[in-house]
């Protein structure tokens, strides 16, 4: 016998427990004309009787969001020894030191870990000046956009229905939080100022936090990560920036989400392709635009063309946007001829002997893992150019 049972008046708690029954049958029927008038009912979309969030369990979404990323999940104490995180548990040190004992003395320097000094010293040494601070006005801008997708993924929290698609973005806000605070001290190490949010990434990522309702994940899921992933592509195989490899696997993770949702919970054709969401949408990719003859010049410093940059950004924004059934005021491969005549109007007229060309068909991924895992979300490229 665990507990020592104490004495009751069967009469009051019979009372107490009826009291409870009429209060509760009246507050959720208040809530309930409330909600149907508009007004401000329940606010959680929490299903108690069914002990489920509005919507259902939705376990595909759990298993290939919530499962995964855990399975996934990286420490940045192993994975950037060199920065001032201690994220990894005892076991996973153990395994650590385990992996190192079996290490030939080459293989343990390679691997050993290099203080924050060290790192700094190595960044010094591959890259010049120059290219340190191209380097940094590319992933800052990037730096900036961890903050919103932190942001913007934890609203979307409360937006999206079931409990598999609530733990699915869950997983979205932590990653999100790591990698916010890993870009940060990873930019901060190549010790040269930090530039602000310029105006466009102000517009295109304001954008993403401001848009309605489940237009958030194309603002943020479909834009601002396959921004991401572009850059982190490009980055992910030069000296120091291997730690990129990982948030390359995560944001991949996060360009999937709304397509994987939206086969639960479909759009209805309005959500889809009315008039003002359709513009709204549009208003978020323009700043695109801008943003690219803004970077021009770090992207050329680091031998990346920067409009072959920019249409496989587009190319890939436009798959996942015709598959996730997001409608912009024109079909994606009109978009891409818009932009790409844009491009080579651009470069006509600031670049000395230009030859036309379709910027849509490019690639500026890297590492070769990087651009498997990529074909696998996007197709090839010939594919789906304008
Ligand atoms: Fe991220
Ligand atoms: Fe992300």
């Amino acid at each position: 016998m665990k507990f020592e049972k104490l004495p009751v008046n069967p009469r009051i708690v019979a009372a107490n427990r009826e009291v409870e029954r009429a209060a509760n049958k009246a507050i959720r029927a208040f809530d309930a004309v409330k909600s149907k008038l508009g007004l401000r009912g329940r606010a959680a979309a929490y299903d108690d009787e069914a002990y489920e969030f509005v919507g259902g369990p939705n376990d595909a979404m759990r298993r290939k969001h919530y499962d995964k990323s855990l399975r996934l999940l990286w420490k940045a104490e192993q994975a950037a020894p060199w920065s001032t995180f201690n994220d990894a548990t005892d076991g996973e040190k153990v395994l650590i030191g385990m992996a190192e004992r079996g290490m030939s003395d080459a293989e343990k320097a390679a691997r050993a870990r290099i203080s924050s000094a060290e790192f700094r010293a190595l960044l010094d040494r591959e890259y010049t000046l120059a290219e340190k601070k191209a380097i940094v006005a590319i992933l800052s801008a990037i730096g900036h956009g961890e903050a919103y997708a932190w942001m913007v993924s934890a609203s979307t929290l409360t937006e999206v229905k079931s409990t598999g698609a609530k733990a699915a973005v869950t997983m979205q806000v932590m990653e999100e939080a790591k990698h916010f605070v890993v870009l940060r001290e990873l930019i901060q190490a190549f010790n040269v100022e930090v530039p602000r949010q310029s105006a466009w990434e102000y517009l295109l990522l304001e954008g993403a936090l401001k848009a309605r309702g489940l237009d958030k994940f194309f603002g943020m899921n479909v834009i601002v990560e396959t921004v991401a992933l572009n850059i982190f592509g490009m980055f992910s195989d030069k000296p120091g920036l291997e730690v990129l490899r990982l948030f390359h696997l995560d944001e991949s993770r996060h360009t999937a989400l709304p397509d994987n949702y939206f086969k639960e919970f479909p759009m209805t054709a309005w959500e889809r392709g009315n008039p003002r969401a359709r513009l709204a949408r549009l208003k978020m990719v323009l700043p695109l635009l801008p943003l690219v003859f803004f970077l021009e010049a770090d992207l050329s410093e680091l031998g990346v063309d920067p409009f072959s940059f920019a249409g496989a950004v587009l190319r890939k924004t436009t798959v996942l946007s015709e598959r996730s059934g997001f409608k912009l005021p024109m079909p994606g491969t009109q978009l891409m001829s818009v932009f790409n005549a844009a491009f080579n109007a651009y470069c006509s007229a600031t670049r000395e002997g230009h030859v036309w060309q379709n910027y849509m068909n490019a690639e500026t991924t890297h590492g070769v893992a990087e651009a498997a895992i990529e074909r696998e979300i996007f197709g090839s490229p010939a594919l789906h150019a304008a």
